[in-house]
């Protein structure tokens, strides 16, 4: 019942674990995957070791989280271990998140880490983190050069993760699946938003700002979501503040074909997964549907 499909790739349920939480090892995504994630999803490699903003930075507000963590990264040639325990103990697919300032390196990258056979790469053009992480999810111009590019460096799918904070989100995603995109995920975190603590007058995180994301941008995750699958027809990976069936089955509606789980990770923690897995089959049966697949793009 809960079997799900991203373009080609088969899901034992339609849940992934969103870059950036918890994908940092091989053995904490298997822990997601025992624990109900259909697919996990790396931190987002970068070209070279980087330790990333000092703390703190990670905070929790009313609804949701922000985050300036600054993309650390041991750099995509210091994970070859890594990859050989991803590849020993996960058996279900594994999505790469890359992020680089240029064309050419996210092709350096991906080209080096398409030997290691993840099923799907993203491509992290959505940072709110780093001086021009963003400029390449803003354009659709620089996001279809960056995409043709990186199509001739892999037979792996590709897959970019767009920002909300763009214009156009649809015009951005026909870009996309014009120059090539196989799938396309969204959202990465809205912002940047910024948190003052009144009694030291001073932003609270380190770098000042950070990208938003849980409950607090569901909405704007939606929106985005049903946009983007009124212009296009490769599949979407929808991400941003789902925390419950509800939710799932809503980003569903929409027009997702996967559910990306980021924040609640922190709120539920692993077993999260289970808890919405279960929800969502609850729906399903007492509204009589028996497959995933018949409520996607319902809403339209
Ligand atoms: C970071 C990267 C992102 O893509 C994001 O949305 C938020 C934070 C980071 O590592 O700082």
């Amino acid at each position: 019942m809960l079997k799900a499909k991203l373009g080609r790739i088969q899901l034992k349920t339609p849940l992934v674990l969103a870059s950036g939480i918890l994908g940092t090892n091989a053995q904490i995504m298997k822990r997601c995957i025992d624990n109900g994630a259909g697919a996990v999803t790396l931190k987002s490699i970068g070209p070279i070791e980087r330790n990333g903003h000092n703390n703190p930075t990670v905070l929790a507000f009313d609804s949701g989280l922000i985050n300036a963590v600054g993309l650390p990264t041991p750099g995509y040639l210091n994970m070859d271990e890594e990859w050989e325990e991803i590849n020993r103990i996960i058996k279900e697919p594994i999505i790469a998140s890359v992020y680089g300032s240029s064309v050419e390196e996210y092709c350096r990258i991906i080209k080096y880490i398409s030997k290691f056979n993840p099923s799907i790469i993203e491509l992290n053009v959505s940072c709110p983190n780093k001086k021009a992480g963003m400029a390449f999810g803003k354009n659709a111009e620089l996001v279809s050069e960056l995409i043709r590019e990186v199509k001739k460096c892999t037979k792996l799918p590709i897959m970019p993760k767009l920002t909300p904070n763009c214009d156009n989100i649809s015009e951005i995603a026909k870009a996309c699946e014009k120059a090539g995109a196989d799938m396309i995920a969204a959202i990465n975190t809205a912002g940047p938003g910024m948190i003052i603590d009144i009694e030291t007058r001073k932003p609270l995180l380190k770098y000042k700002t950070g990208g938003i994301s849980g409950p607090a941008i569901k909405p704007i995750a939606i929106r985005c979501v049903y946009e983007i699958y009124e212009s296009v027809k490769i599949p979407i990976l929808g991400i941003g503040g789902i925390s419950n069936g509800r939710d799932a089955i809503e980003m569903l509606m929409a027009g997702a074909s996967a559910v990306g789980i980021g924040s609640a990770v922190y709120y539920d923690n692993i077993e999260v997964f289970n808890k919405i897995n279960r929800e969502i089959e609850e729906w399903l049966k007492n509204n009589k549907i028996k497959s995933i697949k018949d409520i996607i793009g319902a809403a339209r």
